[in-house]
């Protein structure tokens, strides 16, 4: 486990370069995606990046965690929107090779699995973390040996993630998402963590028991795993 604590504007670069370092060794990587306000820092650097022809996405494929039931990509608060809005429209990668599993369509969920598979696995999986340790939107007690599937929403997430809807009504009360093993899976992982409201979670994620009360405490078992914190996340380290 590797643990880098910076502001969050060198976190974004320190990540991107990680993301430079991975593509430059294998151009056609399979890239594992993440939503929320935790990235998009980073999606601006690889952005800029590519614009400026320091990186590449050509040959790269990529797999996002998660997406709410009943959005479909056009709703500006679905998944999908957020990665066309704030990273596929403004890199090069060729957009039929980035998947976001389908809100609409959720009995194919488990194909999720299989289609990560079928192109070799993830290389490296980006990663948020929830208030309450969600990865993806895999809540507390979620088993670490499930695989791509359809979840309740807690309260506490929704209202966290209600700020983006006009009440927290229109939230979607369920989503589909990566399970735990899918995650564990990838080759590499790295984790994101901004701001005060993380520290607590960031502390039980690193330094607490492994539990499924914990979905993130599981990236203590993976061999290949970097945090990349900014200082109020990491406060109680
Ligand atoms: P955030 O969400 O980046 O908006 O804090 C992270 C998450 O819920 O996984």
């Amino acid at each position: 486990m590797k643990i880098i604590i910076d502001t969050k504007e060198k976190i974004a670069e320190m990540a991107a370069d990680r993301y430079v370092r991975l593509l430059k060794e294998k151009p056609n990587a399979v890239l594992g995606g993440a939503t929320g306000s935790t990235p998009l820092g980073l999606y601006a650097e690889l952005s800029r990046r590519c614009k400026a022809g320091e990186i590449s996405f050509k040959d790269a494929m990529s797999f996002n965690l998660d997406e709410y039931v009943g959005l479909d990509g056009t709703h500006d608060q679905s998944y999908r929107y957020f990665m066309n809005e704030n990273l596929f429209n403004h890199i090069d990668i060729d957009i039929n090779k980035t998947f976001v599993p389908s809100g609409i369509d959720t009995d194919s969920a488990s194909d999720y699995d299989k289609a990560i598979q079928a192109a070799g696995g993830i290389d490296m999986q980006l990663l948020g973390i929830g208030n309450n340790g969600h990865i993806g939107f895999n809540e507390p007690g979620t088993p670490f040996g499930s695989e791509t599937h359809v979840v309740e929403l807690t309260e506490s997430t929704r209202s966290a993630n209600a700020r983006f809807f006009e009440s927290i009504d229109e939230v979607p009360t369920h989503a589909v998402t990566m399970g735990i093993k899918t995650v564990m899976n990838a080759r590499s992982v790295i984790l994101m963590a901004i701001g005060s409201a993380k520290a607590e979670i960031i502390k039980a994620t690193i330094q607490g028991p492994v539990t499924e009360e914990v979905p993130a405490s599981v990236l203590q078992l993976h061999p290949d795993v970097e945090f990349y914190i900014d200082y109020e996340a990491a406060a109680l380290l």
